[in-house]
């Protein structure tokens, strides 16, 4: 009897100090908001890697449409070469090619085929815009007969093409299809006797995100409205920079007429030969134009970068001289005026006939991507004064080199101060261990000082990208959740933050991981993407300062909190990481809290597996779940499982 007393009161005793053990005290000063959170806190990154643009947002279906592609025919199949010749003739000074297709004796023959990228991605139901430019070279009473086939040859829409003349002439037309088809080309067969030109060959679904023409992708666009960006920085990346300086990427070559856009080699066409991908070009469908749609399209900010007059130091290391860099000076003066500029301005002017009066309200423009070293800073110093002389409200963005620490980037950080910039780019693609370990990165910033971009961030589980282990696994975006907090939490020095890169088709990525990844019917959203866009949907007006034993929270029991309040609202945020493989138990204190309702929401995103993913078969694997919680005065307790991120959403009183 005795005996059963005793271990009793020990399981009792042993509960008690267990809770007391486990249960971590934090607080959260809920009527003391500190730093204001920048609407632009969260925002994407965008860039043509990995099929991001052509072949994935861009949603043009034709690859190769101008015939442009160095090997002319690259894209398209045909089946007789006697019967397709390549022509490049001189118009106004300016080379124009286009394709000519000559009847032969068997009908069968007479055809072109584009393949798209890596197939077309269509869907049943879903209705195709094609147009083709083209004109009747010899013959009359010449039509065409468009088709889209599957990979088997088995028709899924026909239309035809019967208003062909002897002059250059726009021919539009719909075709709807019957099934759907990851891997679907375009058959356009010449029905008559003679021979036809082909100028331009495109083909868009008619839905697009915002049912623009030359449009993006509806699906891919809808979840990056899903995120609520802050802002869109465009249009990369390394694709800023070029291999050389004469394939760096040039704005005014991507506004304009679509069709005359020109086209140049995409650089990561070569750059890994483990990721080799031959058919990479950027065709600037979608070019600064489309960008500011995009971003206005998304309520955001938009962030163009400019070349300075360097390629990547990686590659080649170019360098424009130091008395020619003009054209880079004004490339920049011309894009705020493209932009913002009116009616009067030649540049606006071009904005205005391109379909948008209103001006775009550029506020942020950045200077180089991961430059480094005085090369940099002269170049820099020569663009940021000419701007700030004519431009003095919009902000501008300096690089800090390719790495989050380092001589080169410490020397820049050093040299900036006391300059133009107003914010650093810092890029860091790091280890989940880094990302766990440097969530006070920021605590200690000059808090007077210049403020920072986090530009271009991702765990990566891997060391080289083409491991298998290299995903978007679960580990990746818990340890981003957890360096997360510490962003929050310095929102007065970390003013925009971005994940990079941001799409990945599954068939043709060079870079992973990759925010979100496709194919050519469907996407699927990664772990890391559900965590920016607990973020990011609730961002907050102002941080909240949250504490455990007086210290922020930021691994101790590997736990990380940050939280924020919506002053307009009145609702708190607050962001949990549990990254040990127990569950945790912590007792929150909302000190000054004004509850308008006990219940809270919840979003919990868990598994006890790290390497867990998301895969277009199974996009459930990881991903949010909504629950509730009961407050106690201004205390709520909660478990947070093992492996956890959780979003806490309590409706407090304005
Ligand atoms: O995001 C992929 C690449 O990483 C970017 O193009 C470049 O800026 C960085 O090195």
């Amino acid at each position: 009897m005795l005996k059963k007393i005793v271990t009793i009161h020990f399981f009792i005793l042993c509960l008690f100090a267990g809770q007391i053990n486990a249960q971590t005290q934090i607080t959260v000063l809920a009527n003391k908001p500190s730093a204001e959170i920048q609407p632009t806190m969260w925002g994407i990154f965008f860039e043509d890697i990995n099929f991001g643009a052509d072949g994935g947002l861009y949603a043009e279906l034709v690859k190769n449409r101008s015939f442009k592609f160095p090997n002319p025919l690259m894209g398209w199949q045909v089946p007789f070469r006697d019967s397709v010749y390549v022509i490049n003739e001189q118009v106004d000074g300016q080379e124009h090619r286009f394709l000519r297709l000559k009847t032969l004796q068997s009908e069968k023959l007479n055809f072109i085929q584009n393949q798209g990228f890596r197939g077309m991605g269509i869907h049943a139901g879903e209705e195709y815009r094609l147009e083709v430019n083209a004109r009747i070279a010899e013959g009359k009473d010449i039509s065409l007969q468009a088709e889209l086939l599957d990979s088997e040859g088995k028709q899924l829409a026909s239309a035809k093409i019967s208003d062909l003349s002897k002059d250059w002439n726009k021919s539009m037309l719909v075709l709807k299809a019957q099934e759907t088809c990851e891997n679907a080309n375009l058959k356009i067969t010449l029905a008559g006797n003679g021979t036809v030109d082909f100028d331009y060959v495109s083909l868009f679904p008619v839905k697009t995100f915002k049912n623009r023409e030359n449009g993006m992708r509806s699906d891919l666009a809808n979840l990056l409205a899903g995120l609520k960006p802050g802002f869109v920085r465009f249009p990369g990346g390394c694709v800023v920079e070029g291999y050389h300086l004469s394939l760096r990427y040039q704005w005014k070559k991507t506004v304009g007429d679509v069709e005359d856009r020109e086209l140049i080699i995409n650089r990561w066409n070569t750059e890994f030969m483990h990721r080799y991908t031959p058919d990479y070009f950027q065709s600037f469908g979608l070019g600064f134009f489309e960008y500011f749609v995009l971003a206005e399209d998304l309520g955001a900010e938009p962030l163009p970068i400019l070349n300075c007059g360097m390629a990547c130091q990686y590659n080649s290391g170019e360098l424009e001289q130091l008395d020619e860099m003009d054209p880079y000076i004004q490339d920049a003066l011309d894009l705020i005026e493209f932009a913002n500029g009116d009616a009067t301005t030649k540049w606006g002017k071009l904005r205005i006939e391109m379909g948008h009066a209103e001006p775009f309200n550029l506020k942020f423009l950045g200077i180089g991507n991961e430059q480094w070293g005085e090369q940099y800073l002269e170049r820099y110093d020569l663009i940021a004064e000419k701007v700030h002389a004519k431009y003095p409200e919009v902000k501008l963005i300096s690089g800090s080199g390719p790495s989050a620490e380092g001589d080169r980037f410490e020397y820049l950080w050093k040299e900036l101060k006391g300059r133009t910039a107003d914010l650093v780019d810092e890029h860091y693609y790091k280890s989940p261990d880094w990302f766990f370990s440097n969530a006070r990165r920021y605590d200690n910033y000059d808090r007077n000082g210049l403020k920072v971009f986090a530009g271009e961030y991702a765990s990566h589980t891997g060391v080289n990208n083409d491991e298998p282990t290299s995903n978007n696994n679960w580990l990746s975006a818990l340890s981003e959740a957890a360096f997360m907090t510490g962003l929050e939490r310095n929102a007065d020095v970390v003013n925009m933050a971005s994940y990079a890169p941001l799409f990945a088709h599954v068939d043709a990525w060079q870079w992973r991981p990759d925010l979100i990844w496709f194919d050519n019917l469907k996407a699927v959203a990664t772990p890391n993407y559900y965590v920016q866009q607990m973020y990011s949907t609730h961002r907050g007006t102002h941080v909240l300062p949250v504490t455990a034993n007086g210290d922020v929270l930021a691994g101790q029991d590997s736990l990380y909190s940050s939280a924020s309040v919506d002053k307009n609202t009145g609702h708190i945020f607050m962001k949990l990481v549990n990254a040990s493989s127990q569950s945790k138990e912590v007792s929150i204190d909302f000190k000054g809290l004004k509850t308008a309702t006990k219940d809270v929401a919840l979003t919990e995103l868990f598994d006890n597996d790290l390497m867990k993913f998301n895969t277009i078969e199974q996009a459930g694997n990881v991903v949010p779940q909504e629950g509730k919680a009961t407050m106690k005065g201004t205390r709520l307790v909660l478990e947070l499982k093992p492996r956890s991120f959780i979003l806490v959403d309590v409706t407090g009183k304005k």
